[in-house]
């Protein structure tokens, strides 16, 4: 009898780690944030295709706003030659009015010019307008034969960026430091497939890959959309309970040895930038470099 309880419990910790709320329709989350023929809704809500061509973007967003918890998506990206595309999943505060004070936190997939390079995965934190936190890393699997599951977790104490599951950064708090940290504005999560001619691809020799547009439609898929145990602010009241919630008891609270493990692999094997690592930024080594590396 024991053992069996502890199959269920255990069995039970693996769903809630690394499954997706199973059977949330798209339209239950996300509403389309641009026309029909650049973000198709599939298979009633089960999957949403963004589109990229000349004329326009996919874009979707939450119908709510979020402060703190877990946010989860499946992403297939951009086939073929994807040079120059973005395909993003972030999470956004902001309106009209105080976009340079936004807090962002991104994922987001960089183009190649050939399905025989990696892809390459860009993360990135805004806070009050200020960005410029980038790491990029060369994904170890192939990110447009397949979905696969992009997460943040984000407390009051922490944010941890995962792939599949498995943790790839990690930005904590440091604001005894002096560093701002998004804990105050509430965000809505997005997916989207956008033009990043200007800067996204770039290979070896530092030359700048364009979108071929001959190529288009771009198109990338998302599906198992997931914000159960992310908190709801969409009204002031909630967002005073997300507040006094913290995000805590909706994330994982520490590292244990296996993520630790992840993510000095990580760090020694599949990083091609970090900014932490570069030394010609004028703020070198910012401060919160030291609070989050594992190498
Ligand atoms: C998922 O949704 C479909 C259609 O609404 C329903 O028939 C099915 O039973 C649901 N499955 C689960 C596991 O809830
Ligand atoms: C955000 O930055 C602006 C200056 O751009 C500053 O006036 C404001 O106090 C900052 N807000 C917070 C919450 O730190
Ligand atoms: C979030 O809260 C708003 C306002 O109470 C509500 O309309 C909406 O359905 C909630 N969203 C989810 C996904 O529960
Ligand atoms: C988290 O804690 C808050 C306050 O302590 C509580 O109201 C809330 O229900 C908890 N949420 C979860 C998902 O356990
Ligand atoms: C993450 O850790 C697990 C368990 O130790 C291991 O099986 C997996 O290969 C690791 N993944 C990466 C990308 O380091």
């Amino acid at each position: 009898m024991g053992s069996g309880i502890l199959m269920l419990l255990l069995i039970a910790a693996l769903l809630n780690q690394a499954t997706p709320q199973p059977n949330v329709s798209f339209g239950d989350l996300y509403t389309p944030m641009s026309d029909s023929a650049h973000t198709r809704v599939l298979g009633g809500g089960s999957t949403v295709e963004l589109l990229l061509d000349r004329a326009s973007s996919g874009t979707c967003g939450s119908w709510g706003t979020y402060l703190f918890g877990t946010f989860s998506i499946g992403v297939r990206a951009v086939p073929g030659n994807s040079a120059g595309t973005v395909t993003a999943f972030y999470l956004q505060s902001s309106t009209a009015s105080d976009i340079d004070q936004h807090d962002e936190i991104d994922f987001e997939l960089l183009g190649r010019i050939s399905p025989r390079d990696p892809y390459i995965l860009q993360t990135n934190i805004y806070v009050n307008g200020t960005g410029r936190r980038e790491q990029r890393m060369a994904l170890w699997f192939d990110p447009s034969t397949d979905y696969h599951y992009f997460s943040l977790q984000w407390s009051r104490d922490l944010i941890v960026f995962y792939v599949d599951y498995v943790p790839i950064r990690v930005f904590r708090n440091n604001a005894a430091l002096g560093v701002p940290y998004p804990d105050y504005n509430p965000m809505r999560a997005y997916a989207s497939l956008w033009d990043g001619s200007i800067w996204a691809t770039v290979d070896g020799n530092m030359r700048v890959h364009p979108v071929n547009w001959a190529d288009a439609p771009f198109v990338a898929s998302f599906a198992d959309f997931d914000l159960h145990t992310a908190c709801n602010a969409t009204t002031t009241t909630q967002q005073a309970a997300c507040e006094r919630d913290g995000g805590g008891n909706r994330t994982k609270q520490s590292l244990d040895l296996n993520d630790i493990s992840n993510l000095s692999n990580i760090h020694s094997r599949y990083i091609v930038y970090d900014y932490c690592s570069d030394t010609m930024r004028p703020d070198y080594p910012a401060i919160e470099c030291a609070n989050n590396r594992y190498d």
